[in-house]
């Protein structure tokens, strides 16, 4: 069964070490600068045209829920084109919005259209309890009234006005969902200790193209001037820095040489500055990067997750396993989730030796080599982890819950494969007949 509609997937990856990564790869959308914008699209009173979406679960989840909504959509050539002009409120099942955390984001959007709406809460996730208390605080400053009732937020906005926002933390989804809502919000809004993911400034530029004012988003400090109406546009999405730099560490751990296409080298800095203390050879050019790697990475002492530009918390699981291999001894401090670890385990299976202190640091030991297990993704970044050690592990890894990876990745094993690696989609009940 194609997981690509969110199902739990009946098929695991059977990953067979040892082949050294090869060739080029054109990165296609960004998973989350594109959930961010089809929060944002609502607020268009037209037909918005979207192009580089990527191909994965979340997106297909997120285009059913705003279409509960009244929104209509059709994939044309490769385009997604919605159209937002007749919305309506809804009561939708929980399951449409607890597993994809941006989902929620779309509360503004309707409160701002609307006047009133209702939403269920999102839910944790394996990574973290995953809060939404700086968006509802944001919304309620901006003049919305909100109230959690059995799991339901239900909210209306009488007159909604713009408003003075300081985020305790440099939330992006807090800062995504804010700023769009402020979009189409009577008067001046300004949000202070914004995030400055790159997501923000992609969502600043198509909430411009949808003719709204803002300054400073890539900043902390992020100015709106609210619209009485936004407009249908057409958008490009850009490419998907995190799905780069899986690549690139895929490169590294085979003792490969890839370099990935079309994406913005800056979005790379964190990444690329570790991998270079490594020990991996990285070049970069106006719209690529390359890395090229021969023998052993060795230790990096001190990586620590940190709001963009820091080191993204969505690599640290792929570079835990470059660095499981290390000729020495690393570092991984998780600084923005409390439960980013699951791939641990996992890892340690397969002749890794990493201890995690305290839920969110974890001390590895680097090993000559990784021995192909069955494994489990405990979560999307995790899931990818587990597919790079497989890529450097002597002989076969079989890993489960690919549904995870394919909520963010687009023809993961499909690409890795042409590259040279040898990873392949089976369904569970193949693999169990062949284990029986
Ligand atoms: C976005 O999640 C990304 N998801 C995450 O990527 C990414 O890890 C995260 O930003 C940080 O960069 C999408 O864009 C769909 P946050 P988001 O709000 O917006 C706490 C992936 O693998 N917090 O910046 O949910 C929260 O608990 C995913 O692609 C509050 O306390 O991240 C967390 O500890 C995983 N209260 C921290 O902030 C709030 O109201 C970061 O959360 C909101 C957040």
């Amino acid at each position: 069964m194609n997981s690509k509609d969110g199902t739990k997937s009946m098929n695991v990856l059977k990953v067979i070490g040892g082949k050294r990564l090869q060739g080029s790869v054109d990165i296609t959308g960004s998973k989350n600068a594109a959930l961010a914008i089809l929060s944002a699209v609502l607020l268009a009173d037209g037909v918005t045209t979207l192009y580089n979406v990527p191909d994965v679960s979340d997106i297909h989840i997120k285009l059913r829920l705003l279409s509960r909504f009244g929104a209509t959509y059709e994939w044309r050539e490769g385009a997604l084109i919605i159209d937002t002009r007749n919305l309506h409120t809804a009561e939708v099942e929980e399951e449409l919005v607890r597993p994809i955390r941006t989902s929620f984001y779309i509360l503004g959007s309707l409160l701002a259209r609307l006047g009133k709406t209702q939403l269920p809460a999102p839910g944790g996730c394996n990574i973290g309890a995953r809060p939404v208390d700086l968006h509802i605080k944001g919304l309620r400053i901006l003049g919305a009234e909100i109230d959690l009732t059995g799991g339901i937020y239900y909210a209306e906005a009488p007159n909604l006005q713009g408003g003075e926002i300081y985020l305790d933390f440099p939330s992006a989804g807090a800062t995504q969902h804010l700023m769009a809502t402020a979009a189409l919000t009577p008067g001046m809004t300004v949000i202070q200790n914004a995030a400055m993911e790159p997501e923000i400034v992609s969502l600043a530029a198509f909430l411009g193209a949808m003719g709204a004012r803002i300054e400073g988003a890539g900043s902390s400090t992020i100015t709106i001037q609210g619209m009485d109406r936004l407009t249908g546009c057409e958008f490009r999405v850009p490419a998907d820095r995190l799905q780069a730099g899986t690549y690139l560490l895929a490169a590294a751990i085979t003792e490969g040489d890839v370099t990935v296409r079309g994406v913005m080298p800056e979005h790379q800095t964190a990444l690329l500055n570790k991998l270079r203390e490594a020990g991996v050879d990285c070049s970069e050019g106006h719209d690529w990067v390359r890395v090229q790697m021969v023998g052993r990475p060795v230790g990096v002492q001190k990586i620590k997750t940190m709001p963009y530009p820091g080191f993204p918390t969505d690599i640290q699981q792929p570079m835990a396993a470059l660095l499981a291999i290390a000729d020495g001894n690393s570092t991984i401090e998780e600084t923005i989730y409390e439960g980013r670890t699951g791939h641990v385990n996992e890892l340690n299976r397969m002749g890794a030796k990493i201890m995690v202190q305290g839920g969110r640091v974890s001390h590895i030991d680097g090993v000559e080599r990784l021995t192909g297990a069955h494994v489990v993704a405990s979560d999307l970044r995790a899931g990818a982890a587990l597919v790079l050690a497989g890529l450097a592990a002597e002989g076969e890894t079989i890993i489960r819950n690919v549904h995870f990876i394919d909520r963010g990745y687009q023809n993961f094993e499909q690409t890795l494969t042409a590259l040279g690696g040898d990873v392949e989609r089976i369904p569970v009940t193949e693999f169990e007949q062949a284990l029986s």
